[in-house]
């Protein structure tokens, strides 16, 4: 088994850290409403302005449940209780995520402030598909650090498979990274 510091030297652990950073800064209303100004000043059908809003605070959110995992798992903080409960957060979140991404919102439209690929429209059935993934793998995270013999190893595995499967599994087709 993996130590626990090569987890947390990990790709993955590393990126949701950054990528989460500002995200936590953009919890309060200031930084919140600059995303929202930020995107109608590109977009101006308002009801796509405020579904890109929205579903990028949810992935933001996604980003915040991961981020208290590895404060489990690197500095100890919180408990399996707390991870089962981010984990179930994310199951959640990942079960409406395929809702969030109709047709005529992606980066065809809005390039630059949204990261929604066109790949999504064109194989909808696999970008749905790992939105199910990510429900299944967070579902399993949530199932093994609810269990009264749960060690931090498997935790770690499975939030590993989250990280990679999960996130990593839709981002890598389906999502360009937006310049900050
Ligand atoms: C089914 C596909 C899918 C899954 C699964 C997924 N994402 Fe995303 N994610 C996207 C797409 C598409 C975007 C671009 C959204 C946009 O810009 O409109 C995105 C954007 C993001 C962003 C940038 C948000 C911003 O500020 O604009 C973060 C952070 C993020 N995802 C984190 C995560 C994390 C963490 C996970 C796993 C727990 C995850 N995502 C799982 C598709 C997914």
């Amino acid at each position: 088994m993996k130590t626990l510091s090569g987890l947390v030297i990990g790709a993955f652990a590393l990126t949701s850290v950054t990528a989460v950073t500002p995200a936590l800064a953009d919890g309060h209303g200031h930084k919140h409403k600059n995303l929202m100004m930020q995107i109608e000043k590109i977009v101006k059908n308002k009801q796509h302005a405020k579904l890109i809003h929205d579903r990028r605070k949810e992935m933001r959110a996604l980003g915040g449940n991961m981020k208290k995992i590895v404060d489990y798992l690197k500095h100890g903080k919180g408990g399996p209780n707390a991870v089962a409960a981010a984990a179930g957060a994310i199951e959640v979140i990942a079960s409406k995520t395929h809702s969030l991404f109709p047709a005529g919102t992606g980066m065809d439209n809005y390039a630059g402030i949204t990261g929604a690929k066109t790949s999504i429209q064109s194989d909808n059935a696999g970008f749905k598909a790992a939105a199910d993934e990510l429900a299944t793998l967070a579902a399993q995270l949530k199932k093994v650090a609810s269990s009264s013999g749960a060690n931090k190893g498997q935790i770690a595995a499975a939030f590993r498979s989250v990280g990679r499967m999960g996130c990593g599994g839709c981002h890598r087709t389906y999502r360009q990274k937006l310049k900050r």
